[in-house]
């Protein structure tokens, strides 16, 4: 349901929903005393083609998920700001006039990082200060966009609560610096385009070169978005990603040498690869060969999607989730078991890892009504090779970030 309220687009949900954005506003009355505050969610994501490749100008097909961030805000009479969550122990207290300008490494350097950049772009004597108490349904840390949501949904709830009026677009720049720039991450345009820019029923088509997007309808009436998480997180992922993305930066200087026209690793054409391989050396060789076929894998795949045929969409998933295995080499034994196993359910179209990899979830398209005997088969073959349960949740697509009716 649609209110207008002044110029703001406040939703109320149904059923669940309703319950968990009343308790989360009544957590918010427990940390900050009496007083109702306004609400907001950012979905997560989940990518379902063009892995790895936003960093290197490549094409990516994500969509935003139903489950999110939540942002209570409540305006303060003074220029005192405080953060805090209830999915973690560390908060956050300054004053408007004195916010730090260094990281302190907690989950608060992301809604600091949105501060700081909208604070930049308004005369910052015009604004008062702000409770705010994050939370949500989306696991952090899992591979799903929790950074990307929490660091949109923080530039909606200032825009809004600030009366601001900043548009998507500007709202996914200030997310994607905040994370670019404060917190330092080495992220490539993806979750933050694929957070802020939803529409339901639709993919993202995100060309990470010029930036030009598409929606791109998709059958969610027939097909579910299903995602199991391994459980597996890695201390050291960050790390890792940036690796991958200094190796790919490394094989682009030695391709750009036969083709000096590319602009980025996505330009090179697979001869190019072909001839220069024994430069590259053979791990070099690998990221680049993954990001090249990468690509032409989500072309494929998007011309099966506009053609009507998901099963060609969903193998191309399937091939992408061998090539992180193989070439890439950001799966796990776990990840790789629950791909492995999707693939062989009735009505599974594709499966593979979503995000960074190096552990987090694996994102499933299956037929409506095969979600029972899936879940069933994905627990039972991690349970006998891990000893553990997988996680396992049917999702819907998210209409993307807005202020909710508590
Ligand atoms: C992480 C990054 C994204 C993207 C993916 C891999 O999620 O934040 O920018 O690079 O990994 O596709």
């Amino acid at each position: 349901m649609l209110y207008l309220v002044g110029e703001t687009r406040v939703e109320r949900e149904e059923g669940e929903l309703a319950t968990l954005y009343a308790e989360h506003a009544r957590e918010f009355v427990r940390r900050f005393g009496p007083g109702p505050p306004r609400q907001f969610f950012a979905p997560g994501r989940v990518n379902l083609m063009g892995a790895h490749l936003d960093y290197n100008g490549g094409p990516v097909m994500p969509v935003a998920i139903d489950r999110g961030t939540f942002i209570a805000v409540r305006p303060r009479a003074d220029r005192r700001v405080r953060f805090a969550s209830t999915f973690a122990s560390e908060g956050f207290d300054a004053d408007l006039d004195g916010l730090p300008d260094v990281r302190a490494g907690t989950w608060c350097d992301y809604p600091l990082g949105v501060l700081r950049e909208v604070l930049a772009g308004v005369a910052g004597d015009r604004v008062e200060g702000l409770d705010v108490l994050f939370g949500g349904n989306l696991t952090v840390g899992a591979g799903l966009s929790s950074s990307a949501s929490i660091c949109v949904g923080t530039a909606l709830a200032l825009s809004e609560v600030w009366g601001l009026g900043l548009d998507a677009m500007l709202r996914v720049r200030a997310a994607l610096r905040a994370e670019r720039d404060f917190v330092g991450v080495r992220c490539g345009i993806m979750d933050p385009f694929a957070v802020g820019l939803a529409r339901p029923g639709s993919l993202l088509w995100l060309d990470c070169k010029d930036e030009s997007t598409r929606h791109l309808p998709f059958d969610f009436d027939h097909i579910s978005l299903a995602v199991a998480d391994s459980g597996v997180r890695r201390e050291l992922a960050a790390g890792l990603f940036n690796e991958r993305v200094d190796e790919c930066r490394r094989a682009f200087e030695i391709l750009r040498e036969e083709q000096p026209d590319a602009t980025c690793l996505r330009d090179v054409f697979p001869d190019t690869l072909a001839a220069r391989r024994s430069a590259l050396g053979p791990l070099l060789a690998r990221r680049a060969q993954h990001v090249i076929e990468e690509v032409g894998r989500a072309l494929a795949a998007r011309d099966a999607l506009l053609d009507g045929r998901p099963a060609g969409f969903g193998a191309r998933m399937t091939s992408a989730h061998e090539s992180l295995r193989d070439l890439f080499e950001v799966s796990c034994p776990e990840l790789d078991c629950l791909v492995e196993t999707a693939a062989t359910v009735d009505g599974v179209l594709g499966a593979r890892l979503t995000g960074a990899g190096f552990g987090g979830c694996a994102v499933i398209l299956i037929r409506r009504g095969g979600e029972a005997e899936l879940n069933a088969r994905l627990t039972e073959a991690f349970r006998a090779r891990f000893a553990q349960e997988a996680a396992v949740e049917v999702y819907s697509a998210d209409r993307g970030p807005r202020e909710v009716e508590v």
